[in-house]
């Protein structure tokens, strides 16, 4: 079987296509999935994103969450770069299948002209001993809506369609993404590490956070309210530096002003 065929069957095998649900990744947390699934839907009532945000999931967007059960035991920990090879994953998929060139923004942000057209929200839960029982991870991708869609968030967030012009296959999405996926869970659960280095390696190419100045966004200076909401009201309230560089296990490296290097591994950054 060759590589698009092997994607085809596990699919096959796995996918749960939806017209609506709260959200892919909460049903893929049920207790009630108890082996590998992959969860599409048209709409979702209460997308999620990072930091309890919520994510917009209206119809014309692509909402697909991967539920994976590893059958060995294996330290939670060896998937700690899942993230970042997912974001690689994502552009090489929109890249292929829609002939665009868009860019990550740091830590998992997929931008075209400056404007969010996907985000990526991996969960995971993990036994008492620290092996992983079940990764999710949770992609949309702004694919089909029109213009109206982003009437209020224009500036900040669009669709592939609105900035193309043209309209996204979604099944070709589907299959290419999916197929990236699977190789990136399946090389993390052998250990193996040369597809990492060529994941670190796109992301690092393709990252448009490299080179600017970004404020730090630091909940720790935020008194329990979003970083992003304080950062809008008093940008002045956060550290700035220089992204210099995406290190091995995709933190982020900045030159920070009294000279000094440092890394960020997890968190959030807002490009100047
Ligand atoms: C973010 O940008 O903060 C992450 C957004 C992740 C959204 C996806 S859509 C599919 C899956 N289901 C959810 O509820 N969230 C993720």
């Amino acid at each position: 079987m060759n590589p698009f065929e092997k994607t085809v069957s596990r699919l096959a095998d796995t996918l749960v296509l939806l017209d609506e649900v709260d959200s892919t990744n909460e049903y893929c947390k049920s207790d009630e999935i108890k082996g590998d699934v992959v969860v599409k839907a048209r709409r979702q009532l209460a997308g999620r994103g990072r930091m309890g945000r919520r994510f917009y999931s209206d119809e014309g967007g692509f909402y697909i969450s991967y539920c994976f059960i590893p059958r060995d035991k294996i330290p939670a920990e060896r998937f700690l770069p899942i993230t970042g090879m997912c974001a690689s994953v994502v552009l090489d998929a929109v890249k292929n299948t829609c002939g665009i060139s868009p860019k990550i923004k740091w830590t998992n942000d997929i931008l075209l002209d400056e404007r969010k057209i996907c985000g990526i929200l991996t969960e995971s839960v993990i036994s008492g001993g620290g092996d992983m029982e079940k990764l999710i991870i949770g992609i949309g991708i702004n694919t089909n809506q029109g213009r109206e869609a982003f009437s209020e968030l224009c500036n900040i967030a669009s669709s592939i369609y609105v900035l193309s012009g043209e309209k996204v296959n979604e099944e070709e999405l589907l299959l290419s993404l999916s197929q990236g996926i699977f190789r990136v869970y399946d090389a993390l659960c052998t250990g193996d590490e040369e597809l990492m280095r060529y994941h670190v390696e796109n992301y690092r190419d393709n990252c448009m956070t490299i080179g600017r100045e970004v404020s730090i966004l630091s909940p720790h200076l935020c008194g329990g309210e979003d970083p992003r909401v304080v950062f809008e009201k008093d940008p002045r309230r956060f550290p700035t530096a220089r992204a210099v560089d995406i290190d091995e296990a995709f933190g982020l490296v900045l030159q920070c002003p009294d000279g000094q290097k440092k890394t960020v591994t997890f968190g959030e950054v807002s490009v100047r």
